[in-house]
C-alpha cells in the first residue's frame, strides 16, 4: 500500500514513512554476521564487511537513504544489467537473441557452460553471457568501447564514473576462469576472437565504481522506463526496458533467481561487490549494499532487506 501511496502525491507523508521503514531494516539488520566477503578478486578481499546501506529512489525524483550510502564501491555483476542494455540498442533483440539466451541456468553465476543446441551462453547476467555480451558493444577500438561504456554509465547514474584501477588488474590478472569461458566461446565461434580486448572491456566495466544511491538511482532509472527521475536523461532506449526487467526477473539472482521472483517478486540483480538492485516498475528503484555473501553470491543482509522491504512496501508484482 505504501508503495502505491509513493505515487499519490503525498509526497511529505510517504518521504517520511519510507525513511522509517529504511532505519528500521537497517537497525535491524546490522548486526546480522553471516557470509563472507568475496575473495577470489584479491582487491576485493580487503572490504570492511561492516558496511551497510540502503537506499530508494523514486521515479517522481525523491532519494531516500540510510548508512554509508556514500561510501563507493565496484559495481561488478551488476553492470551487467546495463551493459546488456547498450549491447541491445547496438545490435538489436533479434541479434541478440542469436549470441545470447536468455533462459535461466540454476546454476552458479560462473559455471563454465553453454547451451548444448545453440552454443549459446544461456543468459546476459551469468558471467558467460555478459562476457558475450560485452564483446558486442561497439566502437572502433577498445578506448572507443570503453568510453561509450562509461558515458552510458554516466546516463544512468547521473554524474561522471570511474573505474578501480586495482580491482580491475586484480581481476584481469586472477580472472582464469572466465578467460576459459571466453575461450569455450571462441571454440565454438560465438565470440569474435579478440577475447582479450572483450574480457578487459568486461573487467573494467565490473570494476566502476559507484555508491549505494548511485545504485538505487540506475534502479529507478530502469523503473523509470530508461529515463533517469532526477537528471531527466534518457539512458536506455524505452524498447529494451522490457527485455531488461525480463531477464533480471528470470536470471538476476543466479540459482537463487525461482526463489527471490516467488518470495520477493521484483526483478533484481547482484554483485559479488554485496550490492543489489531491484526495481519496481513506475515506482521506484532499491539499492542495498552489504559486503558479506552467501553461497550462491548473494548480499546475506541484501537479500533479508529485500525480502523484508517487499513484504512491508507491498512490492510483489503479483
Ligand atoms: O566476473 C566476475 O566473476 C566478477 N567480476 C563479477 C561476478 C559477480 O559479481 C557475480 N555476482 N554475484
Amino acid at each position: 500500500l505504501l508503495a502505491n501511496q509513493v505515487n499519490s502525491g503525498d509526497s511529505e507523508i510517504d518521504s517520511s514513512s519510507l525513511l522509517t521503514v529504511l532505519n528500521d531494516l537497517h537497525s535491524q539488520y546490522k548486526s546480522l554476521n553471516e557470509g563472507a566477503v568475496a575473495k577470489y578478486i584479491p582487491e576485493l578481499a580487503k572490504v570492511n564487511p561492516d558496511l551497510f546501506s540502503i537506499c530508494i529512489a523514486t521515479v517522481d525524483g525523491q532519494v531516500h537513504k540510510v548508512g554509508d550510502s556514500e561510501q563507493f564501491f565496484t559495481i561488478q555483476s551488476i553492470s551487467k544489467v546495463f551493459a546488456y542494455g547498450l549491447a541491445l540498442e547496438d545490435r538489436g533483440r533479434d541479434y541478440m537473441l542469436t549470441r545470447v539466451g536468455v533462459e535461466p541456468t540454476g546454476d552458479a553465476f560462473n559455471a563454465i557452460i553453454l547451451d548444448e543446441q545453440s552454443k549459446r551462453p544461456y543468459n546476459p547476467m551469468v558471467n558467460a553471457g555478459a562476457i558475450a555480451t560485452t564483446s558486442l558493444i561497439k566502437g572502433s577500438g577498445p578506448t572507443e568501447r570503453l568510453n561509450r561504456m562509461l558515458e552510458m554509465f554516466r546516463q544512468y547514474i547521473g554524474h561522471d564514473v570511474f573505474v578501480d584501477m586495482s580491482v580491475f588488474t586484480s581481476e584481469r590478472s586472477t580472472g582464469h576462469r572466465n578467460r576459459a569461458m571466453a575461450h569455450l566461446m571462441l571454440n565454438f565461434g560465438m565470440i569474435d576472437p579478440n577475447i582479450e580486448e572483450a574480457l578487459d572491456l568486461y573487467f573494467q566495466q565490473c570494476a566502476v565504481l559507484v555508491n549505494c544511491q548511485d545504485l538505487a538511482v540506475m534502479a529507478a532509472t530502469l523503473a523509470n522506463k530508461g529515463i533517469n527521475p532526477i537528471t531527466k536523461e534518457r539512458a536506455v532506449d524505452k524498447a529494451y526496458i522490457k527485455d531488461i526487467l525480463s531477464v533480471m526477473y528470470t536470471c538476476g539472482m543466479y540459482n537463487f533467481a525461482g526463489e527471490w521472483a516467488y518470495k520477493i517478486g521484483i526483478p533484481a540483480k547482484s554483485g559479488i561487490c554485496g550490492g543489489i538492485i531491484a526495481v519496481v516498475p513506475n515506482q521506484m528503484g532499491i539499492g542495498v549494499f552489504s559486503p558479506p555473501l552467501d553461497v550462491r553470491g548473494n548480499s546475506v543482509r541484501g537479500v533479508k532487506v529485500c525480502e523484508e522491504l517487499s513484504q512491508r512496501l507491498g512490492l510483489h508484482l503479483f
